[in-house]
C-alpha cells in the first residue's frame, strides 16, 4: 500500500524530475489575499506570478499546498463527516507553468504520472473539458489515447474555475476516476454524476484571464497552468477504497480518536470523522498562531473547534479529550510539515483549554436548548433569540445550535437571531459612556456599526492586504481621500498594531493600483483599527485593495521595548518586593517607561541588580510563548495583570523566561501587544534612570537593542573625550580629576593668600603711608577687586594689629559687580566709634541693607559695587 506520506513526495520529485521549483506550502493565512478567508488552494500562493505583478527565477513549480474550506466562497464545514469526501483541511498537491507550458504538456504530465508512474488502469480514467474547448478535446483524444464518449464537454459551472470573486480564472479539464459498479453513480454530466462511484481525481486549469471586482475579464500576460489534486482522494484510489476516511492517516487518526473518546462502537460513525477532520484543521491554524476569538479567523477556528468537541460528547466523553489526539497527528504529518513538531505543546494546551471552557458551559447551553424546545417536532422552528442567548452567554456558534437541531428536523429563525445581535449592539452603543473627544469617538461607532471589527493579523505578520472599508476625514465618513490629503483608513484586516495597553500604533506605508499614501500613526477605537495617512499619490477609495507594510525596524525596537518592559517588572518586584505593582507603560521605538507602586527611591545597587536580572534572560535566549484564555483562568495561573483595567471575556497571556529549563514563564502578563519571538532578540537592556512621579509611584526608564547600543557608545565616547581633554587614558580620568581638583584648591588659596597681601600694601608690615587722620582717629580706607566678603574680615582683622589704634575699612569688589564691606575698630576706641554705624553709613551707599556686627567689627554688603568710593566717602564723613 502507498501511504499518504509517500504519494505526497512521489507527486512532487516527479514534477521536480521535470523541471519544477520544490515550493514549500503557503502559510494558511493568506499574505497576498485580502479577500481570502484561508487559502483554499495550491495557486493562491502564486496570484501574483499568473497575473504578472510577481516575478520569481522559475517558471515552473510545484507543491503540496494545506488548504483550509472552511469559510468564504469554498466552504465545507457543514458537511464534513457526512460524506466521503468533504473536509475542512485537506492538502492540494500541483503543478504550476507561469507562461511556460501549457495545455499539451500540463496533459501529457498528468497523464503520465497517473498511468506510468503510479500505474493506475487508463480504462478507470475519464475527462470533461469546458464546453467548447476543442483543443483540450483533441489532445486528450491524442495522448492518452480517450475513446470521445470518455471525453466530456461541461458547462462553465464545473469546467471553469475561479479563485474567489477576482483573480486568476480560466477553462478547465478535470480527471475522473471509476471506482467500480459496486458503487452507485454516473460519470460527469450525467444525471447519477453525485454518486460515489466517478470521483474527480486532478483539476488542470488552464488559467488565461484576471476576473476583476466588477465581473470583467482580462487576458493574463501568458497562457498559464494551474492543477490541484486532491491528496486524500487520489491516496484512497491507490489504496484501493473510494472513502477518504479510510484511506492510512485517517484509519489513525480515528482509531487515535476511539481511544481519546472511549468510543469502541462502529469506526465509520460520523462524529469520528468530524473529529479526525477537525483535528487537522484546528491542530494546523493554531501552529500558525490563530488562536480561537469570537471575530474573523479566529471565530471560524473556534467554531471547527466547538463542533469537534460537541461530537466528542456526542460519542460518551465528558471531559477534555480533543487536546489528547494531538501527538498522533504530530507523529503522522509533523514530517511533512514541521510547524507541528514546532508548535505542539501550545496545539495541545490552546485545544485543552478551549475544550475546558466550552465543556463547562455546553451542558448549561444544552439544558437550555431543551427546555425551548420541548414541544418542537419535525418543521418548527427555534426562537431567534433563543439561539442568539445560546451563542452569547453559552459560547454556541450558530451552526453549532443548528447541528444539534437537525437530527429532529427543528429550524433556527436567523431573522431573530440577527435581530437579537442587533438589539444588543445598539445596546452596548447606548450604555457606552465616551472619553470626552465626543466628535470622533462618534465616528468610530459609527464605522464600527457599519464595517465590524478590523481582524488584526500583526502578531503573525507585517506584510498583508487588506480592502478599504472605510475613509473617515475630519471626524466624518468620506467615500475617497485624494492626494494630499489627511485622513484615516479602515480595511477589512491589517498588520498595524492600533494604540493601546501602553504600545504606540504602528507606522508604515499602504499602496495599490495607482494610489500610495504614508500611515503615520494606528489608532484603536471599539475594535476598529484607524490608519492615519497622508495620501501620497492617487486617491483612496472604498472597496480597494490595499498592500499593507509596517515599517519593521520601528516595529521590532517597539517589540524589544515591550518585551523587556516585562521582564523590567518582574525583576522589579524580584528585587524590591512583591508590593511593585504596574501603575503605568509607554512602549515606543525608542524607548520605554514604567510606573509602578514603590515609596522611596531605588538605590544604585538595586537598579544594577534589577537590570542583571532582566538581562539574564535576555542572554537565555528563550521562546516568548501567547496563549489565549479566560480572564478568571489566566489570573489563577497568576498572570500579572493591571489592576482596575477592563479586559475582554478572553485575554492574551504572554509568557518569557525560563531559569530552570523548564517550559514556565518566568514573566506571565496579560498583554495584547506585540512582543519579541525570543527573549535574545531584545539585545539588551540598558536603564537610564528612576525618579518619583507621584506620591508612592516610580518610574523607570530604559532602552534596548540599538537604542541601549548607541547610548552605551554615545557614553564611552564621552569618557574618550574627556580623557583626550585631560590628557590621560580612560581609566585613569577620575584619578586625574581628583588630582585637579586638589591642585584647584591649592591655588585658589594661593591667590587669596597674594590678594591679601597685595591689599595690605604689596607686603609691607607698616601701613602707615596710608594712614591718615580723620577728626584725631587713625584710618585706614582701602577698595580691593576680586575679594571674597569671606576674606574681608581676616584683612581687616590684620590691618587693625598694624594700626594698633583707629578705624580700618575694606571694601571688596567680586567679580560679579558686588561689594562686601567689613569695618573694624581697635578696642581702645569702642565706646568712641561705633562699627556699626559706619558699616550702616558705607552700606546705604552700596545699596544694602545695613549689615550688623559688632561696635569693634562689622560687615554688610551691597549689590552696586560701582559705588565703592562713595561708600567710602560716606564712612569717612561719618567719622
Ligand atoms: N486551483 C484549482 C482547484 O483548486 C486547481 O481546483
Amino acid at each position: 500500500m502507498t501511504s499518504v506520506n509517500e504519494i505526497r513526495s512521489s507527486f512532487v520529485d516527479y514534477f521536480a524530475r521535470n523541471g519544477h521549483e520544490k515550493v514549500a506550502s503557503s502559510p494558511l493565512v493568506p499574505r497576498n489575499d485580502p479577500t481570502l478567508m484561508f487559502v483554499n488552494s495550491g495557486m493562491v500562493q502564486f496570484k501574483n506570478v499568473f497575473t504578472g505583478v510577481e516575478k520569481r527565477d522559475y517558471k515552473r513549480a510545484t507543491s503540496a499546498q494545506k488548504s483550509v474550506r472552511a469559510g468564504g466562497k469554498h466552504n465545507d464545514l457543514d458537511n464534513v463527516g457526512f460524506t466521503a469526501r468533504h473536509h475542512t483541511f485537506f492538502e492540494m498537491l500541483g503543478n504550476f507553468s507561469f507562461g511556460d507550458y501549457f495545455k499539451e504538456q500540463a496533459i501529457e504530465y498528468a497523464w503520465n504520472l497517473l498511468t506510468k508512474e503510479w500505474g493506475l488502469p487508463k480504462d478507470k480514467l475519464s475527462a470533461t473539458v469546458y464546453q467548447d474547448d476543442d483543443e483540450a478535446f483533441a489532445l486528450w483524444k491524442k495522448i492518452a489515447g480517450l475513446p470521445d464518449d470518455k471525453i466530456v464537454r461541461l458547462g462553465a459551472k464545473s469546467n471553469f474555475w475561479q479563485m474567489g470573486d477576482t483573480g486568476p480564472c480560466g477553462p478547465c479539464s478535470e480527471i475522473f476516476f471509476d471506482h467500480g459498479d459496486k458503487y452507485w453513480g454516473g460519470p460527469p454530466g450525467s444525471p447519477e454524476e453525485d454518486g460515489d462511484r466517478f470521483v474527480e481525481i486532478w483539476n488542470l486549469v488552464f488559467m488565461q484571464f484576471e476576473q476583476a471586482p466588477d465581473g470583467s475579464r482580462t487576458a493574463l500576460p501568458k497562457p498559464s497552468v494551474d492543477t490541484g489534486m486532491g491528496l486524500e482522494r487520489v491516496a484512497a484510489v491507490m489504496q484501493g477504497t473510494n472513502n477518504n476516511y479510510e484511506i492510512d492517516l485517517f484509519k489513525t487518526l480515528i482509531a487515535s480518536t476511539m481511544q481519546a473518546t472511549g468510543f469502541h462502537g462502529d469506526p465509520t460513525t460520523p462524529s469520528l470523522r468530524v473529529i479526525a477532520d477537525h483535528m487537522r484543521s484546528m491542530s494546523f491554524l493554531i501552529a500558525e498562531g490563530v488562536l480561537p476569538s469570537n471575530e474573523g479567523r479566529g471565530y471560524v477556528l473556534r467554531r471547527i473547534m466547538r463542533r469537534a468537541m460537541r461530537h466528542a460528547t456526542l460519542l460518551g466523553a465528558d471531559k477534555p479529550v480533543i487536546h489528547r489526539i494531538v501527538p498522533t497527528l504530530v507523529r503522522e504529518m509533523g514530517q511533512a510539515y514541521p510547524e507541528l513538531v514546532q508548535g505542539e505543546a501550545m496545539i495541545e494546551e490552546t485545544i485543552r483549554l478551549e475544550e475546558n471552557r466550552f465543556l463547562k458551559t455546553l451542558s448549561r447551553g444544552l439544558l437550555l436548548l431543551d427546555e425551548a424546545t420541548t414541544g418542537l417536532g419535525q418543521g418548527d422552528m427555534l426562537e431567534g433569540v433563543t439561539a442568539f442567548k445560546l451563542f452569547d452567554t453559552y459560547g454556541f456558534p450558530l451552526d453549532l445550535t443548528q447541528d444539534a437541531l437537525r437530527m429532529r428536523g427543528i429550524n433556527v429563525d436567523l431573522t431573530g437571531f440577527e435581530d437579537a445581535m442587533a438589539r444588543q449592539r445598539a445596546e452596548a452603543r447606548k450604555s457606552w459612556s465616551g472619553s470626552g473627544e465626543a466628535g470622533e469617538d462618534k465616528v468610530w461607532f459609527a464605522v464600527a456599526d457599519k464595517v465590524g471589527p478590523t481582524e488584526f493579523l500583526g502578531y503573525e505578520t507585517e506584510v498583508a492586504e487588506g480592502v478599504v472599508t472605510a475613509l473617515v476625514r475630519n471626524g466624518a465618513m468620506v467615500e475617497t481621500l485624494a492626494a494630499g490629503e489627511e485622513g484615516f483608513v479602515v480595511l477589512n484586516q491589517t498588520p498595524f498594531y492600533g494604540e493601546s495597553g501602553g504600545q504606540v500604533g504602528d507606522t508604515g506605508t499602504i499602496a495599490g493600483e495607482g494610489v500610495a499614501a504614508d500611515v503615520t500613526d494606528t489608532v484603536k477605537n471599539h475594535g476598529i483599527f484607524g490608519h492615519k495617512v497622508t495620501v501620497r499619490q492617487g486617491t483612496l477609495a472604498l472597496g480597494a485593495p490595499l498592500g499593507l507594510v509596517v515599517d519593521h525596524g520601528r516595529r521590532s525596537a517597539i517589540r524589544a521595548n515591550h518585551s523587556a518592559t516585562h521582564l523590567l517588572h518582574e525583576a522589579l518586584r524580584i528585587v524590591l518586593g512583591d508590593h511593585v505593582a504596574q501603575k503605568g507603560s509607554m512602549v515606543s521605538a525608542d524607548r520605554l517607561r514604567f510606573d509602578f507602586v514603590h515609596t522611596k527611591p531605588i538605590s544604585p545597587q538595586e537598579m544594577a541588580q534589577i537590570e542583571d536580572i532582566a538581562n539574564d534572560i535576555v542572554l537565555q535566549n528563550s521562546r516568548v510563548e501567547t496563549r489565549l484564555m479566560g480572564v478568571e483562568e489566566a489570573k489563577q495561573s497568576g498572570a500579572r495583570a493591571l489592576f482596575g483595567e477592563k479586559y475582554g471575556d478572553e485575554v492574551r497571556v504572554v509568557s518569557m523566561g525560563d531559569p530552570t529549563g523548564n517550559a514556565v514563564g518566568w514573566s506571565v502578563e496579560l498583554c495584547g501587544g506585540t512582543h519579541v519571538g525570543r527573549t535574545g532578540d531584545i539585545g539588551l537592556i540598558s536603564v537610564l534612570g528612576e525618579s518619583g512621579v507621584a506620591a508612592g509611584v516610580r518610574r523607570i526608564e530604559a532602552l534596548t537593542a540599538r537604542g541601549a547600543r548607541h547610548h552605551a557608545r554615545t557614553n564611552s565616547n564621552l569618557v574618550a573625550s574627556v580623557a583626550d581633554v585631560l590628557h590621560t587614558q580612560p581609566v585613569e580620568v577620575l584619578n586625574r580629576i581628583a588630582a585637579l581638583q586638589d591642585q584647584l584648591k591649592k591655588s585658589e588659596r594661593a591667590l587669596t593668600d597674594a590678594r591679601q597681601k597685595l591689599a595690605m600694601g604689596g607686603g609691607a608690615d607698616s601701613p602707615s603711608a596710608e594712614t591718615e587722620t580723620i577728626n584725631g582717629v587713625n584710618f585706614v580706607g582701602r577698595i580691593v577687586d576680586g575679594l571674597q566678603p569671606k576674606d574681608l574680615r581676616g584683612l581687616v582683622d590684620q590691618t587693625k594689629k598694624q594700626v594698633g589704634s583707629g578705624v580700618v575699612v575694606v571694601i571688596g569688589l567680586t567679580e560679579d559687580g558686588k561689594a562686601g564691606l567689613a569695618v573694624g575698630v581697635t578696642e581702645d576706641l569702642v565706646g568712641k566709634v561705633s562699627a556699626v554705624d559706619l558699616v550702616r553709613a558705607g552700606s546705604a551707599a552700596l545699596g544694602g541693607q545695613g549689615g550688623g556686627g559688632r561696635p569693634d567689627m562689622a560687615q554688610a554688603g551691597g549689590p552696586d559695587g560701582s559705588k565703592a568710593s562713595e561708600a567710602m566717602a560716606a564712612i569717612r564723613s561719618a567719622l
